[in-house]
């Protein structure tokens, strides 16, 4: 299949190419480069050839850029709670104009599929101890989930015979990627275990998060892609599986027991009220193919390896391409992005 990849320099696009690669596809990526100057490591079991890239925003792409693709999988926005908390009027400009007008150029285009990450956060506040799962309601609590609802409700209203999006709701990510993200929870509290030796909580952990390894999202693309298109046409999938759904204090734990040694100590209760447990059952039933292989141990366990091999320190650790708001912050603060996160130059 000929693949347009958008984020194929983001910390999950940069597994996802070589990933749809090794299973046959023609993969080209598309990115603007916020991150291009990190790069965290390298080894030969994740085989991070870059694909030809289209070094272009979004929200400039036009109908010509699309043309001859068999679908786009969109991975490029800005990609967390805290980044987007920061300028939420950038965030409905990148991630929901942006979005929908890049699912409507691929329309346009003759694109036939259009994947779209969305997010679990679309649920913000769970409903007690249930799970929820996709036909549950919905309670975003911050721009960047009201964004991924957005984008979701506007590209559906775009589905027809000859094009079929499909909405993959990713709980949080894990795991080792070259372009490493140190802002989401287990990928955080093991560079904490790994630079510091302990692990200082403000809050009490007691919120519920599924999380998903890195790999086990690309599986669930491939799997879309390849899947009939009456199982993906206009449907939206929980990405993950249920034995991965931890209370954020379990995460801490998990991840102290892998850092021999590692102390633990948990805060007072916090203001943050997103807490959400999901029911993964319908992926598993409905997607050909897709498992998990991954579980939080095993991740946290392989991030251990990585930053033992590579001597991970504080300075790399903190450093702004691996955290995306100090990343943005400082490349907005020095000019080199203009008031709408675009190229100043
Ligand atoms: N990582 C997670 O935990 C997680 C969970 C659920 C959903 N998702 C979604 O998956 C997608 C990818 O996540 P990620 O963790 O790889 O993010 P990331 O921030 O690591 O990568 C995003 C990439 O998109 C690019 N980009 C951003 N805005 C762009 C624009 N306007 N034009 C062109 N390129 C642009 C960036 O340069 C970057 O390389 C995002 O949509 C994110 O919301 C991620």
């Amino acid at each position: 299949m000929k693949l347009l990849v958008t984020g194929s320099e983001g910390y999950i696009g940069c597994l996802l190419t070589p990933y749809l690669r090794a299973r046959g596809h023609d993969v080209t990526g598309l990115d603007t480069g916020y991150y291009r100057d990190g790069w965290l490591f390298n080894d030969n079991t994740l085989v991070p050839q870059v694909p030809e890239t289209i070094n272009k925003d979004v929200r400039r792409v036009e109908v010509a850029d699309l043309r001859g693709y068999e679908a786009v999988v969109h991975l490029a926005e800005l990609s967390n709670d805290p980044l987007c908390e920061n300028s939420p009027e950038l965030t409905f400009e990148i991630n929901h104009r942006g979005s929908v007008h890049l699912a409507a150029m691929a329309k346009a285009a003759g694109v036939q599929r259009f994947v779209y990450m969305s997010s679990c956060s679309v649920y913000g506040i769970g409903q007690g101890s249930t799970p929820v799962d996709e036909t549950s309601p919905t309670h975003p609590q911050t721009a960047y989930a009201q964004c991924k609802l957005m984008v979701e409700h506007d590209v559906a209203a775009l589905a027809s015979s000859q094009f079929s999006p499909t909405f993959m709701r990713n709980a949080t990510a894990y795991g080792a990627s070259p372009r490493m993200r140190f802002d989401i929870v287990l990928n955080n509290l093991c560079g904490l275990a790994a630079t510091t030796g302990k692990i200082v909580m403000t809050s009490d952990g007691t919120p519920w998060r599924p999380l998903v390894h890195v790999l086990d999202i690309s599986e669930a693309i491939a799997c879309a892609l390849e899947a009939p298109k009456t199982a993906i046409h206009n449907e939206i999938f929980n990405v993950g599986h249920d034995a991965d759904n931890h209370q954020v204090r379990d995460i801490a734990r998990i991840v102290a027991s892998v850092y021999p040694g590692c102390e633990l100590q948990l805060g007072q209760a916090s203001s943050d009220n997103r807490s959400y447990r999901v029911n993964f059952a319908k992926i598993h039933r409905q997607l050909p193919g897709f498992e998990c292989h991954w579980n939080a141990r095993q991740g946290a366990q392989q991030l251990h390896d990585v930053f033992a091999r590579i001597g991970l320190d504080a300075a790399t650790f903190n450093a702004r391409p691996f955290t995306r708001l100090k990343r943005l912050k400082n490349l907005s603060e020095t000019g080199q992005l203009d008031e709408h996160l675009a190229w100043a130059m």
